[in-house]
């Protein structure tokens, strides 16, 4: 499968990224019975990963604008352009030697996420997707599943924890979805979900209290994998409202009904 040199570009600097962020993950089970603990070391990889994919792809793309989870905005020339980028998606389950985290990049052009790029170096999984171009996982085609009953579907949430609020809503929505569907689950790494989603492996997801980085590019691989993706209320509004839902057109409307009759309750 031939990419497109800005997948090329995309994709070099993730694995760029990614060989640091994988020998510091072999070093976490290390960590754990140090005295300072694994936090600040893993805080350090995650800068230290960030600035990487700033320089390599600055310097393929001089001028882009690039926002990321731990810099922030950092504006360029170019103004149409802006990268969006979370070096380490599934930071807590980096954290606990979980191997379910990944480096996550998406490329705006006026407003609009044209591509987006998913890699877990833990098993080097990488999904990637461009505008009208389709979305693949290592070189092949994905498609989101074709499941139409809720009954059948499995679906994944993110779930609120310790500093966060939104408790009540949460317990709300789960309760409800839980109920028809034959499986509901919380993996811990927005971006992967999203990719999982595009790969079939799950009916649909849904998130709320999320930040662009982590659906930027999970959003791009899950619509040219064929599937939707809204806020949960339905609109185009993710970035604004800060919460997602996708799916495939079934299961993505059947989700829809659900969390709207569980926010009433
Ligand atoms: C988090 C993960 C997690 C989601 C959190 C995010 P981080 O990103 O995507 O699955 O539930 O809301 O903040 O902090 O690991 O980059
Ligand atoms: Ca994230
Ligand atoms: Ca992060």
């Amino acid at each position: 499968m031939l990419h497109s040199a800005l997948l090329n570009v995309m994709i070099a600097a993730a694995r760029k990224a990614a060989r640091a962020l994988k020998r510091d993950f072999g070093e976490v089970e290390n960590l754990q019975v140090s005295l300072k603990g694994p936090a600040n070391f893993v805080s350090a990889a995650d800068r230290r990963a960030e600035e990487t994919l700033f320089a390599e792809l600055s310097k393929a793309r001089p001028g882009y604008g690039f926002l990321g989870e731990e810099g922030g905005q950092r504006d360029g020339a170019d103004k149409t352009h802006r990268w969006i980028v979370d070096p380490l998606d599934g930071t807590t389950n980096f954290l606990h030697g979980i191997p379910q985290f990944a480096i996550s990049i998406a490329l705006e052009r006026e407003r609009a996420v044209v591509a987006g790029l998913v890699y877990n170096p833990a098993n080097e999984e990488m999904f990637v997707a461009e505008r009208g171009k389709g979305a693949f996982l290592n070189e092949h085609r994905i498609r989101v599943a074709s499941r139409k009953r809720l009954a059948d579907a499995v679906i994944a949430c993110g779930l609120p924890h310790y500093g966060r609020g939104g408790f009540a809503l949460a317990h709300q929505e789960t309760g409800a979805v839980q109920q028809q569907v034959a499986g509901l689950r919380r993996f811990g790494a927005a971006a992967l979900d999203l990719a999982w989603v595009a790969a079939g492996r799950l009916d649909a997801y849904w998130e709320r209290n999320l930040n662009p980085w982590d659906m930027a590019a999970g959003l791009i691989l899950v619509r040219e994998a064929g599937g939707f993706v809204s806020d949960c209320d339905g609109g185009d509004d993710m970035f604004a409202k800060s919460h997602i839902a996708a799916g495939n057109e079934a299961i993505h409307k059947e989700l829809l009904r659900v969390l709207r009759e569980a926010g009433k309750a």
